[in-house]
């Protein structure tokens, strides 16, 4: 997967993280800047997209389509598509012209609006990478993990660098029986939770 980027998601992903790099250092707004993940936590989430069971896979908080690009690469080894939302009109045409310059489209599907109100039409899903305002992430994840397939993994960002905003929604995935769960150290820390 990694050996194999083609130049045009090499080339959108080094313009993004300059972008990222950019926002963080001249003071754009909390709400306009990319809010990206570092670009392990990308290799990591495409580590465990391609090596979830059969099933969707889903995006909640797509930015710009960073990660998306990630996880599109393990979309292209198993020749199915990732369904992203994201609720910002400026985000969204952003991450749309992200998906064409890259050439992805035909392994991402792109939705505008509130990945919340869309929960209810999927279901098997295989692997879901949430990453969006943390006041949203346990009912998302009360949301996700009934429909996670056996085996299926839900990955949560920023379970270190909001540890205590999030606190709740980590205990309760760590005493979860429907699920394994642990937070592990990469980027600003990822909950990882694999379906029993
Ligand atoms: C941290 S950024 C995502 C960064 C992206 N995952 C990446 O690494 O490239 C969070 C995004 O989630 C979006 N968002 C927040 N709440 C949402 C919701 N309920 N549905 C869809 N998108 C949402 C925000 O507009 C924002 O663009």
């Amino acid at each position: 997967m990694f050996h194999t980027i083609s130049p045009a998601v090499l080339s959108r992903m080094a313009y993004l993280e300059a972008m990222d790099r950019k926002d963080r250092s001249d003071g754009t707004t909390l709400q306009k800047r990319l809010r990206q993940v570092p670009p392990e936590t990308g290799r990591f989430v495409a580590l465990l997209a391609a090596s979830s069971p059969s099933g969707g896979f889903v995006e909640i908080g797509t930015s710009a389509g960073y990660s998306a690009l990630w996880i599109s690469l393990a979309c292209a080894m198993r020749g199915c598509k990732l369904t992203t939302y994201e609720i910002l009109e400026e985000k969204y045409r952003l991450a749309k012209e992200t998906f064409q310059e890259a050439d992805v489209a035909r392994h991402v599907e792109l939705v505008h609006g509130n990945a919340l109100q869309c929960m209810s039409k999927i279901k098997n899903i295989a692997f879901c990478f949430l990453d969006a305002e943390k006041e949203i992430y346990e009912k998302c994840y009360d949301a996700i993990i009934p429909r996670l397939v056996k085996g299926g993994i839900l990955v949560a960002d920023n379970a270190i660098s909001h540890r205590e905003s999030l606190k709740q929604v980590i205990d309760k995935a760590l005493a979860d029986d429907r699920a394994d769960a642990l937070v592990v150290p990469i980027g600003k820390g990822e909950l990882v939770c694999r379906r029993i």
